[in-house]
């Protein structure tokens, strides 16, 4: 989606780093406790150490609304992040993100009318009562507000598996047949890998194709309807990453986000949200060589935080995501500077309209997990 975000003042991007860090700190200093700046640990350096606490997009979602003495979120993360933490926080509080145009490009891979379109069509061909819609965190609030009026959940990649496990087996649940889950195919087929269905329990919905381009045969049978969506910063990862680092480091641990492929999740050791790819660093023995395969400046900074390990890309090509890396010093000393001077610029607000569905469906993952 374009989100065209204004140029900020040349003082900003021509000031030295030392005057960012400065101009920061001063403003961090003067908004005290008004002021709560998130960070997601895909966010660069100059940016990270600002943030007053860090976390994966669940643990994010948890933390903005834990501060109600803050008036000015400052979410250092996407868009779809900060949407979140909108609908989760109080009327009084604003949540800011520093450059519009960090969105998400998987999350831009569903829209509203393509899911109405598709829930419409899967109407046609089965008992549409028993399919439950899903959605990543990484996706627009209105369709977590369509999610949510349907009697469905959010997930992130840290709870999806108790999610899709509510939706198809807590006897208090919604007691689903179906899910259609979007916009990631890979979070969904890696989750339900693990819950022990297989190939022939999946399709995956091509938004693009008559009925999804596939039979009614398969709509009808697929436990999960997989949204052609993917993260290109995850694909990247392929098998043959894994096997040279195998190769070059046979005692070496692999831990994979579940945006990368079956395949590659399938051959790693452990795979999980970034909090867990962190704790799953933290738990491995001094001395180990771990290949993390997910964004990069997640991996360099662990390791550089984990001195006694190697902690190291799979792919040796750089990966950044490119709308997280658009928050930077100077945004960030501009919005903060702005709060300070009384002006709330780049605010991200949620219709109530929009909201009070998509709350339904964030609310009941967190209640889930
Ligand atoms: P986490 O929930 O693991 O932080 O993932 C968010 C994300 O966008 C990964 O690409
Ligand atoms: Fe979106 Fe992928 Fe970036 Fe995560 S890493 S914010 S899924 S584009």
């Amino acid at each position: 989606m374009l989100r065209l975000q204004a140029g900020i003042p040349a003082e900003y991007n021509d000031a030295s780093p030392d005057d960012l860090v400065e101009r920061i700190a001063a403003a961090k200093e003067s908004l005290g406790d008004r002021l709560f700046v998130l960070g997601h640990h895909y966010q660069r350096d100059e940016v990270m150490r600002w943030a007053d606490a860090r976390g994966d997009s669940f643990g994010l979602s948890v933390l903005a609304q834990q501060r109600p003495e803050a008036d000015y979120i400052v979410f250092c993360g996407v868009h779809f992040m900060a949407e979140s933490a909108d609908i989760l926080t109080a009327d009084h509080q604003q949540v800011v993100l520093p450059d519009l145009n960090a969105g998400c490009s998987m999350a831009d891979m569903a829209n509203i009318d393509e899911v109405e379109e598709a829930w419409d069509s899967i109407a046609e061909v089965t008992d549409i009562e028993r399919v439950l819609p899903i959605t990543y965190m990484n996706s627009s609030a209105d369709l977590k507000a369509f999610v949510g009026a349907r009697g469905g959940a959010v997930c992130t990649s840290s709870n999806a598996r108790a999610v899709l496990e509510w939706a198809f087996n807590d006897p208090e649940g919604p007691n689903a047949s179906q899910v259609l889950f979007f916009p990631d195919q890979h979070l969904g087929r890696n989750t339900g890998m693990a819950m022990g269905y297989d190939d022939s329990d999946m399709a995956v919905w091509n938004p693009r194709a008559d009925l999804g381009g596939l039979s009614e045969a398969e709509v009808k049978r697929s436990r999960f309807l997989l949204w052609k969506g993917h993260c290109s910063v995850h694909q990247r990862f392929r098998p043959a990453h894994i096997e040279a680092f195998r190769a070059e480091h046979p005692d070496g641990i692999v831990v994979t986000h579940p945006e990368c492929s079956y395949e590659v999740c399938s051959m790693a050791d452990q795979v999980g949200s970034t909090d867990a790819i962190i704790k799953a660093v933290a738990a491995a023995p001094t001395g180990s060589v771990i290949g993390v395969g997910t964004e990069i400046h997640l991996v360099h900074r662990l390791n550089e935080e984990t001195p006694d390990k190697t902690v190291v890309s799979l792919d040796p090509l750089v990966c950044p995501c490119s709308t997280m890396f658009r928050i930077d010093g100077p945004h960030l000393a501009w919005t903060l500077e702005e709060l300070v001077a009384g002006n709330v610029v780049n605010r991200i607000t949620v219709p109530e309209t929009v909201a009070a569905h998509a709350r339904l469906a964030l609310d009941r993952m967190l209640a889930i997990t």
